[in-house]
């Protein structure tokens, strides 16, 4: 990152594999589009959507666990990594779906959950048929208990959905789940763990996958003795560098030699990124810029997604302050920034930014701050159209967070809803089914929010994305990769924050409450594009983001 007035080198020799400037559309396939009318989504509808995706201009799809499961936490149990979930379709659709989505110009990321399987997986049930102590045992992480009679956790480690992260099996030992009891965690010292995920990673490869998003990529290992994590355990995201279970040493050897595997590993089916194209994204809970960018350095993974913008509230400081540090650590490495505003984890931006229609102005302003912003960016199914979170009733709820916190947390479900396809009133096109028998029920009143009634409609969060998209493909590809040209223009402490990227597009986002006069500011009011309905004679209103050409 420079300052005003310093030059920088504007070659675009540099650009590099096609994921430093991707931006990806996160599908997850259950909510996004069901062809046979079970009320649940699957491959092959997923498939006959993919011109969608791509109309919407993106360039790679990552698809979230279809794998077989009995979704005790949305797919991430997995009881078989080399096969598909029944409901959702078979290898043969996964390979459909792959060979239309490049076709269509289109990357495809499937997801590997390495830091636990499903308590249905073959392993587990063998290590709980076996006797306490046998080597059945050894790929997962079984200990005594404390206490006298060992009625005690073998530690205070807390599970990430709330409770202990052990639970103890019928004949007195207890295993560790970071996540839900359903989800046990291998241990990634046993060398049959680190052999089976290098089969699973070149059985994918074969299948025509061009990277993997890695599932909880900062826990894999953890402190062979297993001490006492203490208290404030997931309380302070800031802290988790310093937990047992977290960021440790020993994970970076082992993504080391996964990126020689995705770099070595023979060429896959026609349309599949060749050998050295191919991407690992770390879902790294890690929010030290620092150590963060460890997981990119040029041997390891090509990307890691920043929680942190995703989490920083709606302040210009706060969010100049993620800007700042996440692009120096990353640039450091020489790595993109991984903009992310919404996922199936988190609460949709329209809601969390305020709700309501100030919410949705919010939500689009950061949009277009996200998609300027040099590196690359994931988009989360629906987030395009502008979808709020939906309360579910209670016995709707199926996220592991609402039991596990006794009714006090709702967890992620009211992001997971069916996408709106067109039409009135639910199932919105997105299924056959009867509404109530959709995987979740959508609400009343999103007749406006379809994708049919969104297209073509030039105030629509739709065309915006998709325009903002567009212009982003036709700028420079070494600004838009690399935050190395980045030029921050608006002062510490002022309420609006804005940039150059480096190639003359000036991004600027009012946080208001004071419309920002835009010549005295960027000496130009050539406004590409906006995120609200007018710059009112020159004046950026509240709460709005605009692109500029100087
Ligand atoms: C992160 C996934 O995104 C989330 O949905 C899941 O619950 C946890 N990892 C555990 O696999």
């Amino acid at each position: 990152m420079t300052s005003e007035g310093e030059s920088e080198d504007e070659g675009e020799g540099a650009r590099g594999p096609w994921w430093r400037d991707a931006v990806c559309y996160e599908i997850h396939p259950r909510s996004f589009a069901d062809s046979d009318g079970d009320g649940i989504g699957d491959l092959p509808g997923a498939t006959d959507r993919l011109p969608y995706v791509r109309d919407l201009g993106v360039d790679a799809v990552w698809l979230t666990p279809f794998y077989p499961s009995p979704l005790a936490d949305a797919g991430y149990d997995i009881a078989d990594h080399t096969d598909v979930a029944p409901d959702l379709g078979t290898l043969a659709d996964f390979d459909a779906f792959a060979a239309r989505a490049h076709a269509l110009g289109l990357k495809v990321l499937v997801d590997l959950v390495p830091n636990h399987t499903s308590d249905a997986h073959s392993w587990f049930r063998e290590a709980l048929a076996a006797p306490a102590g046998s080597a059945a045992r050894d790929r997962y992480l079984f200990r005594p208990g404390r206490g006298v009679r060992g009625e005690e956790p073998p530690n205070d480690w807390r599970s990430a959905f709330g409770g202990p992260a052990w639970t103890r099996t019928g004949d007195g030992e207890w295993y560790m789940h970071l996540h839900a009891p359903e989800q046990p965690d291998l241990d990634w010292h046993h060398p049959e763990v680190v052999a089976d995920f290098e089969r699973i990673l070149r059985f994918w490869l074969d299948h025509g996958v061009d990277g993997f998003r890695v599932d909880v990529a900062h826990a894999l290992f953890k402190h062979p003795a297993l001490p006492d994590a203490g208290p404030g355990q997931h309380e302070d995201p800031a802290r988790n560098h310093l937990m047992p279970y977290y960021d440790r040493e020993e994970l970076h050897p082992l993504y080391r030699s996964w990126h020689t595997l995705l770099a070595d590993h023979p060429a896959g089916p026609p349309g599949a990124a060749p050998p050295g194209e191919r991407l690992l994204v770390a879902e790294a809970a890690v929010f030290d810029p620092a150590r963060l960018a460890r997981y990119v350095r040029p041997d390891e993974m090509g990307q890691s997604f920043n929680f942190a913008f995703l989490e920083c509230p709606w302040q210009p400081a706060a969010i100049r302050a993620v800007v700042e540090e996440s692009v120096a650590a990353m640039t450091a490495v020489g790595a993109p920034v991984t903009w992310v505003l919404s996922s199936h984890d988190a609460v949709r931006p329209v809601t969390r930014y305020g709700g309501g229609p100030a919410g949705a102005r919010r939500a689009r302003a950061a949009a277009l701050l996200m998609l300027a912003l040099p590196g690359t960016a994931y988009v989360y199914q629906g987030e395009e159209l502008g979808l709020p979170q939906v309360e579910l009733a209670d016995d709707r709820l199926r996220d592991p967070v609402w039991r596990r916190s006794g009714g006090t947390e709702r967890g992620r479900d009211g992001c997971r809803v069916p996408l709106p396809w067109e039409g009135g009133q639910p199932p919105y096109g997105f299924s056959s089914a009867a509404p109530t028998d959709c995987w979740f029920p959508q609400p009343e009143g999103w007749a406006g929010l379809t994708a049919d009634a969104e297209r073509g409609d030039p105030a629509s969060t739709l065309e915006l994305y998709r325009a903002a998209l567009r212009l982003r493909r036709s700028g420079s590809p070494r600004a838009v990769a690399d935050g190395g040209a980045l030029r921050l223009l608006s002062p510490p402490g002022a309420s609006y924050l804005a940039f150059d990227r480096g190639d003359g597009l000036v991004c600027a986002v009012n946080f208001g409450p004071d419309p920002l006069p835009l010549s005295d500011a960027f000496e130009t009011t050539e406004v590409v594009l906006a995120s609200g309905p007018s710059t009112d004679g020159g004046r950026l209103p509240a709460d709005t983001a605009v692109w500029l050409r100087r």
